[in-house]
C-alpha cells in the first residue's frame, strides 16, 4: 500500500475549507454531506484531513474524516476529487488517517460503505479492513435504500 501521495501535501482542515470540500463532496456522492454535518466534524474528537495541490493549500484534491474516542476510531468520510482518482491519493490519505487513529489511542478503526461501492470496498480490503456486519437499508438511494457493509481493522495488526 503506498504511503506517499505523489507529492501532494496534507493538512488539517478548518472552517474556511468547508465550501471547497463541499464542492468535491457534491460531485462525488449521490447523497452528499451538508455544510452543517461537515462543520460538525471540525471540532474536538474529530479530524478532517485534506490533500491539496502543492503551492495552493485551498485547491482540495481529497479529504478524509475520522472520529476517535474510547479506544475506537471511525472513518466517517474518504473522498478524492474525480480528476485525481487512481493515483493512490485515497490509499495515502487512509494510511495517514489510520496512523492518526493509533496516535489517538484507538485499537480498532470502523467504517460503513455502500455495498455497491466496489472501488471503496477494494481499497479498504487491501489496507486490511474486514467485513464484520451488514446494516440493512442503511443508505438512501434514488430508488429506495441500500445496505451498508460494516468493516473493521485492528490498527496494531495493520502497522506490523
Ligand atoms: C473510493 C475512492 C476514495 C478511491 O480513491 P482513489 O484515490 O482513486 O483510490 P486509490 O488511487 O488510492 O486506489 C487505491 C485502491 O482503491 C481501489 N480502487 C480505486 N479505484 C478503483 C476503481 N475504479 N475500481 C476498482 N478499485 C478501485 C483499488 O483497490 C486501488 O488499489 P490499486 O490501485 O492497487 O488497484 C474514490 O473513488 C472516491 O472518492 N469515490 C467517491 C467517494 C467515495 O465513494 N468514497 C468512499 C466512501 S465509503
Amino acid at each position: 500500500m503506498p504511503k506517499h501521495s505523489n507529492g501532494f501535501p496534507l493538512r488539517l482542515a478548518n472552517l474556511d475549507d468547508v465550501d471547497s470540500i463541499l464542492r468535491v463532496e457534491r460531485t462525488s456522492y449521490t447523497h452528499p454531506w451538508t455544510a452543517a454535518i461537515l462543520k460538525d466534524c471540525i471540532k474536538p474528537g474529530y479530524e478532517v484531513w485534506i490533500v491539496h495541490q502543492p503551492g495552493d493549500s485551498s485547491e482540495i484534491i481529497g479529504y478524509g474524516v475520522i472520529s476517535a474516542a474510547a479506544g475506537e476510531a471511525h472513518l466517517l468520510n474518504l473522498c478524492v476529487s474525480s480528476g485525481f482518482r487512481g493515483l493512490g491519493v485515497a490509499a495515502y490519505l487512509l494510511s495517514h488517517l489510520m496512523s492518526r487513529g493509533m496516535l489517538l489511542n484507538a485499537d480498532t478503526m470502523f467504517l460503513e460503505v455502500r455495498e455497491s461501492n466496489k472501488s471503496a470496498i477494494s481499497l479498504y480490503s487491501k489496507v486490511g479492513f474486514n467485513e464484520i456486519g451488514i446494516r440493512r437499508g442503511y443508505y438512501p438511494t434514488h430508488q429506495g435504500v441500500e445496505s451498508a457493509i460494516v468493516m473493521a481493522c485492528e490498527l496494531k495488526l495493520w502497522i506490523e
